[in-house]
């Protein structure tokens, strides 16, 4: 496994690779591992000659006061992980590497980027668009793989290949969870005991969302209702937003329409966290 910091060395390993007629997938992360990286690993170990895992806590996509100092860092041990997974290259660059003096260039994603997570956290995904693009011209992958996970970020991503008519193929992983349901993220490390159990709530609502689609509910303000009444039995009282929307645009629905699929996402702080989770429901024909 060759473990690169530098672009360059990354582009030149990347254009062998291509000449070889081999086809790359990449894993996008900013590190600390965990078993939902890994399932993007697995899918991509499956199906592309050559694996590249990025591992980059992105500056540009945290905000004032955001997490990006703790935010956690095991580069070594995420290596090792890597090297299990019998990946073939990881790409992890300095910040200075990334974004050397007199970086001037934005990429953005209007219209779908200004609701949801993009209100919560203005800058987020000009961050996130900014460093994708870069990591694709680094890496030059023809399949991308990302996490069902962080829902609007797949929506902002794929706006994103196909506006600019990216190369390559945008691959969509599910979540994966904890055995008690906890979506799986690095920032569940920052939660006590405590805390821990009380997050459970965030799938509860979600659960709470599902039934009431499997029994036929089609009001998304009564589907919001029950969720608030979930979240708050459960103490979660800092709730961001409850969003029931078309997953492509990222646009509030209103009534669910049989056969259509629809985005149910809940962003909440647990104590000082804050937490994402979301699920796709669909009425039944
Ligand atoms: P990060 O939060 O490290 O996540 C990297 C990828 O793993 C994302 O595509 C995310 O959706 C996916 N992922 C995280 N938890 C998951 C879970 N429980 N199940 C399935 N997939 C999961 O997302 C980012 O990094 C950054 O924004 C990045 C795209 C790397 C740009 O900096």
């Amino acid at each position: 496994m060759d473990v690169l910091t530098r672009i360059r060395d990354t582009q030149v390993r990347a254009e062998k690779d291509r000449r070889e007629g081999k086809t790359i997938g990449v894993v996008p992360t900013m590190g600390a591992l965990h078993e939902g990286h890994l399932s993007l690993v697995r899918a991509a170990r499956s199906s592309c000659d050559i694996v590249t895992v990025t591992i980059f806590v992105n500056p540009k996509q945290f905000g004032a006061g955001e997490d990006f100092n703790s935010y956690p860092r095991v580069l070594d041990r995420d290596i090792s992980v890597c090297e299990n997974e019998r990946v073939d290259v990881v790409f992890a660059p300095e910040a200075g590497e990334m974004y050397p003096e007199g970086f001037s260039t934005t990429v953005r994603v209007s219209g779908l980027t200004a609701s949801w997570e993009g209100s919560a956290r203005p800058t987020h995904f000009d961050g996130v668009t900014t460093v994708v693009t870069k990591l694709f011209a680094i890496t030059k992958p023809h399949r991308a793989y990302f996490g069902q996970k962080d829902a609007q970020q797949v929506a902002v991503i794929k706006r994103m290949v196909r506006d600019l008519n990216f190369d390559l193929e945008i691959v969509v992983c599910p979540i994966v969870r904890e055995p008690d349901g906890l979506a799986m993220s690095s920032r569940n490390v920052y939660l006590s005991p405590g805390e821990r159990q009380e997050a459970l709530a965030l799938v509860r609502s979600l659960k709470k969302a599902e039934e009431l689609v499997a029994s036929g509910t089609t009001k998304s303000l009564d589907i919001v209702e029950s969720m608030k009444q979930v979240l708050t039995d459960s103490e979660i009282r800092k709730r961001d937003y409850i969003a029931i929307v078309n997953p492509d645009t990222m646009e509030p629905v209103e009534t669910l329409e049989p056969g259509v699929r629809v985005l149910v996402a809940v962003a909440a702080r647990v104590g000082k966290t804050r937490l994402i989770d979301n699920t796709i429901v669909t009425l039944a024909e």
